[in-house]
């Protein structure tokens, strides 16, 4: 990829301004899961290691513009970092005025979300936040779907703009995986709606080998291909698109396989009665809740020789354990599976969690949207940014 990165740009002395995703989960002051920080924090260590004045900046939630509210605080963030540093990282309420930072230390910039013009990108703004430092670094892979000032703008003033190693290494995986794929290369797709993730398949049915749908998506295909689901999650109005991306992938000689069977229930719930059910025999007052055994076994067949895993969402109601067989077999069958294998998005990671595979997958994005937005084909701004400035 063309742009300049960390690693090449020479840190000592300089004022870095460094644009990390800890937009992370907190309940009641607590971080409930770090992933987010512990995947920025070799970049910002390093920073310091190289002697730099580490100035650390992210947005948490989404909060109005202009005004400080305490719930969207940094303040749980800047102990985390602390804990971690071994030594205070102090929290600076107001710093586009310019920070006082000492070569080597790391302060914590709070929620960049509270500048005004930050969401719309605005110039001036970018402009501040450039004067800052001597060198940017924009190593938030979770929000460089997103054109704003700390993402994007920034980046066009900055006296040196570079990547992350996150950011990088991100964005190397997703190539490995869609642009340079050991093939076969099979994408799972899995959500609620079909017309949510449009341009994703549109997108994956034009590079995959094979393209495993599931969840409310699967029950459009499984309709589009003349079955009755009966009242599952579904899309009547989709099936002429999803009928266009099975024949798209046909005429490449790709395919899209269907399940064979489907664990079906009479009602949303972890303790509805259920049964295992094959393709064609989905009664009208039922629903599809999870794939069945065979489909599990002839998919897991299907991983075990793929070259290239790329993973977006369950492919049951995992979250109910009755529901969640389907996915926890594919979850095992990446595990085991000797392909380069990369997972992003909420419900995966938590799935990936949950049947405790985590070691076992080559990369685990910590992007969502700009998970989905790259598997779009989209151009992250973030990145066209450095890009530009190459
Ligand atoms: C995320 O959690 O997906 C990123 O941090 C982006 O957050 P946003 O959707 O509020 O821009």
């Amino acid at each position: 990829m063309s742009f300049l990165r960390m690693q090449d740009v020479a840190l000592s002395d300089q004022r870095v301004l460094i644009r990390e995703d800890l937009n992370v989960p907190i309940k009641d002051g607590t971080i409930t899961s770090d992933t987010r920080l512990e995947a920025a924090w070799p970049t910002i260590a390093a920073a310091a290691a190289a002697g730099a004045r580490v100035m650390v900046t992210s947005h948490l939630g989404r909060p109005k513009e202009g005004v400080f509210d305490a719930s969207a605080s940094l303040a749980p963030v800047a102990a985390w970092l602390s804990a971690k540093a071994g030594r205070e990282v102090r929290l600076v309420r107001d710093w586009l005025g310019g920070v006082e930072v000492a070569p080597g230390e790391i302060v914590l910039l709070e929620n960049v979300r509270f500048n005004v013009g930050e969401e719309k990108d605005d110039p001036a703004l970018s402009q501040t936040m450039a004067a800052l430092c001597d060198v940017f670094v924009m190593d938030a892979f979770g929000t460089a779907h997103r054109a704003q000032a700390s993402t994007h703008g920034v980046i066009r003033y900055a006296k040196i703009a570079c990547a992350g190693p996150l950011l990088a290494a991100e964005l190397d995986a997703l190539g490995r995986a869609l642009e340079t794929p050991a093939r076969p290369l099979l994408a799972i797709v899995a959500g609620s709606k079909v017309s949510t993730k449009l341009e994703l398949l549109g997108n994956l049915v034009e590079r995959v080998d094979q393209l495993i749908v599931g969840g409310g998506i699967a029950n459009t295909f499984i309709a589009a291909a003349g079955y009755a689901v009966g009242k599952s999650l579904h899309e009547p109005d989709l099936l002429d698109q999803a009928r266009a991306i099975v024949a798209k992938a046909a005429a490449r000689g790709a395919s899209i396989p269907l399940p064979l069977d489907v664990v079906a229930a009479k009602a949303f719930a972890a303790d509805a009665p259920h049964r295992i059910c094959a393709i064609d025999a989905v009664a009208g007052d039922e629903l599809i809740l999870d794939i069945g055994p065979a489909t599990a076994a002839h998919y897991a067949n299907l991983i075990a020789r793929a070259g290239t895993v790329v993973w977006n969402g369950p492919v049951g109601v995992f979250e109910m354990d009755a529901f969640g067989a389907g996915t926890q077999a594919l979850a095992h069958a990446i595990a085991a599976s000797a392909a380069f294998s990369i997972a992003g998005g909420g419900d995966t990671l938590a799935a990936i969690e949950k049947y405790g595979v985590s070691e076992k997958i080559s990369y685990i994005s910590t992007g969502g949207g700009a998970f989905l937005e790259f598997l779009e084909g989209k151009e992250l701004p973030a990145v066209a940014a450095l890009r530009a400035r190459a």
